[in-house]
């Protein structure tokens, strides 16, 4: 039966990551990967993580399954993290999911197995994953503009329009809530609220991706666009991730909340969150769930977590300014960068420059320009900078 599969593409940013593995220069610099480093490279266990962990050490007393849709626990602490306290509790299915990526497939699948022809719209670009969990899941995706001419910056009318006249009832849109990947480049709290109007207007359904909350501007700033969209818009789907927040990568913790028009429907809206579930993996995995739980009930831990979330924000925030300083210096301008957000920022850069980049100074970004900020370090800055500058001079 399996002699006659043919060989699958590979992923386009894993690739990338084997070769750099497989090159032997010393001095190589991987600005590809999309994890957090610190400033030694490292992706570190947070301290708030290591402390839960010897807690749930000593209080753990099974190992048994959990409900479908995760332990209460979490559900009602992820609930109060992303909506905040003041979100009607009644409307709110949420449901602990193996990472965000496990939140967006089965918020997929929940939303396919009942509109057969359900369509999304997705921003190009886009994080490369997301057209293919939704065809996986039957729903069919389409792309809306998003980037100017120079990839620098939102083209907010361009996406407006073609949202406003490509749009139809019951089309889903899949926004990031914060810190665009792969681009960095957010919209403004207006635009915010403009896309919630028209998204309202046009009777599409928010399908929020928000796989970075507290990288952006801080854990209660960056959830202020899902505020926006529930404003004007009674149905919508958040998919979180807790991998980069709690550094738990490898742990598979994210949650979907689903957002229904009234209470009346959550418990079957839950039940089909549940249905979708149950012949998918069956039941959510423990340790990474009990970890974030612990964390946020916990006064002195969650304080203590929310220093770290800071503080690699401010990590990643002083890269991006070092960046856009030591290019400066050589004569480049990279001052848009300022108002890009999170890990991932796009440079700007062609295909051909960043194949130059990686083949003659040996380091490396995606093709499509996008570098991860927080894989700079203070060490390593200048010589990035000035490979970057040299590659800017490189035209096709
Ligand atoms: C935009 C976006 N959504 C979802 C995910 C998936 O997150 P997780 O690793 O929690 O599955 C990522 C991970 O890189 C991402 O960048």
């Amino acid at each position: 039966m399996f002699e006659s599969f043919p060989l699958a593409p590979p992923d386009s940013i894993l690739g990338i990551s084997e070769a750099f593995e497989k090159d032997p220069r010393k001095n190589k610099i991987n600005l590809t990967v999309g994890v957090f480093k610190d400033e030694q490279g490292r992706t570190p266990i947070l301290e708030s993580v290591h402390r839960a962990e010897a807690k749930l050490l000593e209080s753990e007393k099974t190992k048994s399954y959990l409900p479908i849709e995760g332990g209460a626990d979490f559900n009602r602490q992820v609930h109060k993290l992303v909506l905040g306290p003041d979100m009607e509790p009644g409307r709110v299915a949420v449901a602990h999911t193996p990472g965000g990526t496990g939140a967006l497939r089965v918020g997929a699948d929940t939303i396919s197995r009942h509109h057969h022809h359900a369509r999304i719209w997705l921003s190009n670009p886009t994080w490369a994953n997301h057209g293919a969990i939704f065809k996986a899941a039957g729903i069919e995706p389409l792309t809306y503009s998003y980037l100017n001419s120079s990839k620098t910056g939102l083209d907010f009318d361009a996406m407006m329009h073609d949202l406003e006249s490509q749009g139809r009832a019951g089309d889903l849109v899949c926004l990031h809530a914060c810190c665009h990947n792969p681009t960095g480049i957010d919209p403004t709290l207006d635009q915010w609220y403009a896309i919630s109007e028209l998204l309202h207007k046009k009777h599409l359904v928010p399908f929020i991706d928000f796989a970075y909350q507290g990288f952006g501007e801080g854990l209660n700033e960056d959830a202020l666009p899902l505020h926006a969209i529930l404003k004007h818009n009674a149905d919508a789907v958040i998919c979180a991730s807790f991998s980069k927040n709690f550094g738990l990568y490898s742990e598979r913790v994210g949650a979907l909340i689903m957002i229904g028009e009234s209470p009346t429907n959550t418990a079957a809206l839950l039940s089909q969150v549940r249905s979708s579930i149950r012949s998918n993996y069956s039941n959510p995995p423990r340790h990474g769930e009990s970890i974030v739980a612990t964390i946020l009930a916990d006064t002195e831990l969650s304080t203590l977590w929310r220093s770290e979330v800071d503080a690699m924000r401010y990590r990643i925030s002083e890269m991006r300014n070092s960046f856009i300083e030591g290019m400066s210096r050589l004569g480049s301008d990279f001052r848009f960068l300022a108002s890009q957000k999170g890990m991932f920022s796009y440079t700007g850069l062609n295909a051909m420059q960043a194949d130059w980049l990686k083949t003659e100074k040996g380091v490396y970004i995606v093709g499509t320009g996008r570098i991860n900020v927080a894989g700079l370090s203070t060490q390593t800055m200048d010589t990035v900078c000035q490979a970057v500058h040299d590659a800017c001079r490189i035209q096709s």
